[in-house]
């Protein structure tokens, strides 16, 4: 049964139930949209490493642009390091390796990779000025970074509704209780000068949904998100919104990715620098 906080009647219910899945599908990603403003600085036979590659699908697109050289994926998630495995053997792709391990502690020599890649990581770090600056530790000299984080204040919706406007408000204030950055996107140049890195120049691009099957695919992401277990359960625990009121925001979202006005659109941030 396809799990649905409207079902459950009472607040104490098993919340393993609640949850429909726990980790947002982001393997569909490619590096023509999520890389594009990275691109024009590499080149083949460059190794780089991608910090924070989750599932791999970038990670493996970068691999293949860059070969001869290699390329490295890196996470503290063992699950998305087994997807990343088992995407790069579908794909016989051999020049990409991943490994299980914090963006804070590189397992890796100083000056190893030639450019370094983290894609909507920094938002998630308490400090990702410290990781910035370990990252800084293993490019070579000259070495070149690219990141790129969405900033929360850049999601526009419509149209209007008033369940979503304070959905949106709580997740943000949720995030930002985490002790992590939802507004790290307008940061990015100030992250990577303070990470060491030198000649930085920031960019932006939008992503948007704007036709049925976009819309959808973005209200059924939005319902997961409001019913996974790493924002339900906490913001439960602390008594910010109840049952009744996750399952009036899955429900919102639902009847929003149904109309046919629907539209959202929302501001990636991008910067790259270089180790001098
Ligand atoms: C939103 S996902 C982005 C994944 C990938 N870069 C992409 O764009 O498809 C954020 C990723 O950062 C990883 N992450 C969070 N904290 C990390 C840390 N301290 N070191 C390395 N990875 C981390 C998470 O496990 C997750 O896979």
């Amino acid at each position: 049964m396809d799990a649905d906080v409207g079902q459950q009647q009472e607040p104490k219910v098993d919340l393993r139930s609640v949850f429909a899945r726990d980790q947002l599908d982001l393997a569909f990603k490619s590096i023509g949209k999520e890389a594009g403003f990275f691109i024009p600085h590499l080149r083949p036979g460059m190794d780089l490493l991608d910090c924070g590659c989750g599932p791999g699908s970038i990670t493996i697109g970068l691999a293949e642009l860059l070969s001869p050289g290699s390329v490295v994926g890196i996470d503290v998630s063992e699950l998305q390091i087994e997807r990343a495995r088992t995407l790069a053997l579908e794909k016989s792709v051999e020049n990409v390796d991943f490994y299980d391990a914090t963006a804070y502690s590189l397992p890796f020599e100083d000056d190893t990779f030639d450019a370094a890649f983290v894609h909507t990581v920094l938002q998630h770090l308490r400090e990702p000025q410290l990781a910035i600056r370990e990252i800084h530790r293993v490019l070579k000299p000259g070495g070149v970074i690219g990141v790129r984080d969405s900033d929360w204040s850049g999601h526009i919706r419509g149209p209007s509704n008033q369940v979503l406007d304070a959905a949106w408000e709580l997740y943000t204030r949720f995030h930002a209780q985490r002790g992590r950055h939802p507004y790290a996107g307008r940061n990015l140049r100030a992250f990577l000068r303070e990470g060491g890195f030198v000649n930085v120049h920031g960019t932006a691009s939008s992503e948007y949904s704007g036709d049925t099957d976009s819309v959808q695919a973005t209200a059924q992401v939005m319902a997961l998100l409001f019913r996974s277990s790493d924002f339900v359960k906490p913001v439960l625990e602390m008594e910010w919104i109840d049952l009744a009121g996750i399952n009036e925001i899955v429900q919102a979202w639902k009847e929003w990715g149904e109309n046919p006005d629907a539209f959202y659109a929302f501001t990636n941030c991008e910067a790259v620098g270089w180790k001098q």
